[in-house]
């Protein structure tokens, strides 16, 4: 047995000498000191030698583990740094070589949109307001003068919660009462923008969900020019300088009188296409003298403020600027799509 020990570590030795990477050298090492190797069989084995030898035979095992587990950790080393030289070389730079380009995100066309419509009522000195999502009814209806059972709620098409009174908003509009209650009696001029949600089927002109900018002014001699000024100015900015606008009454419970606002049609400069029907018309937002009964549901008293309000669709107004034919494009997630922007 001793001279099976004494063969071993000489073999060993020899080999280590002949291993060339790291691989084969755990192969090695597992063959021999490893949990399986030969040398830990015959360590565990020593109890069933008799007595006489196993004071020899387990003093040379030791001595033969330790000499190898040595030598195994010095050719260990060496391998390392040899393989570390060969990776330096092999994987060398080419500074001259032309840079891999790095894909960098970019924003959304509705947030991008939206940056640029607050930037333009900013500069009208309207401040971005924002109010949540989820809504109760009286904010998304009944204080707007939608009362419960009112036929007009059938324009909201809602998705309600479990928990009774409580919705997802279906337009910017509750936005108004929560920045009117906060702020009454001062003027204010604030845009209300967000998500809005309508339980509608989706269809290439429909979401059921889109931005909206809701906008409303509240003061002491707020008149219908202002309105119409207003969103003259705001349409010549965001779609271009020499637009024609135009105003046709309307109908909206919270606004009285109620307009909408169109913009000469982008695509065809009013001579009429498929964007526009052949109208030569685009509509861009729903206005309107802010109704007394909201006004007083805000705070205010409608005897001495007025005010007007709008709300235009942000996808909308990108697919009119830009002529996009289909607004599912927008949650879409097709990079071809969202990289034109
Ligand atoms: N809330 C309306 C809608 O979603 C849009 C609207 C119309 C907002 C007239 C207004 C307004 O503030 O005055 O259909």
């Amino acid at each position: 047995m001793l001279k099976r020990l004494e063969e071993l570590k000489q073999n060993t030795l020899k080999q280590l000498k002949t291993v060339g990477d790291s691989s084969a050298l755990r192969e090695l090492e597992g063959a021999t000191i490893g949990k399986k190797g030969e040398l830990t069989t015959i360590l565990r084995s020593i109890g069933t030698l008799p007595a006489e030898e196993r004071k020899a035979v387990g003093e040379k095992a030791n001595q033969v583990k330790q000499a190898l587990a040595a030598a195994i950790e010095v050719r260990e080393e060496e391998i390392r740094a040899q393989e570390m030289a060969a990776d330096m070389q092999a994987g060398a730079i080419d500074v001259t070589l032309p840079g891999r380009p790095i894909a960098t995100g970019r924003i959304h066309p509705a947030n991008q949109a939206l940056r640029d419509i607050y930037d333009i009522w900013a500069e009208m000195g309207f401040q971005v307001y924002r109010s949540p999502d989820v809504e109760t009814d009286d904010n998304n209806f009944s204080l707007l003068n939608i009362p419960p059972y009112h036929p007009a709620r059938d324009m909201w098409d809602t998705f309600h919660t479990t928990e009774p009174d409580v919705l997802l908003r279906t337009h910017t509009s509750p936005g108004q009462i929560r920045a009117m209650q906060e702020y009454a009696p001062e003027p204010i001029r604030v845009i209300l923008p967000g998500m809005c949600y309508r339980y509608e089927q989706v269809t290439v002109r429909s979401e059921f969900q889109f931005n909206q900018v809701e906008g409303l002014a509240v003061g002491y001699n707020i008149r219908m020019t202002d309105l119409k000024g207003t969103m003259a100015a705001f349409a010549r900015r965001f779609y271009g300088a020499d637009r024609q606008v135009r105003f046709r009454s309307s109908h909206f419970p919270f606004t009285e009188p109620s307009i909408e606002v169109d913009v000469q049609c982008i695509l065809c400069d009013g001579a009429g296409c498929q964007v526009c029907k052949y109208t030569g018309w685009l509509e861009i937002a729903g206005a309107g003298m802010v109704h007394p009964v909201v006004l007083k549901n805000g705070g205010y008293e409608p005897t001495r403020f007025s005010g007007f309000a709008f709300g235009m669709g942000t996808e909308r107004s990108i697919m009119l600027k830009h002529g996009v034919q289909d607004i599912r494009h927008f949650w879409g997630n097709d990079l071809r799509f969202l990289e034109q922007f």
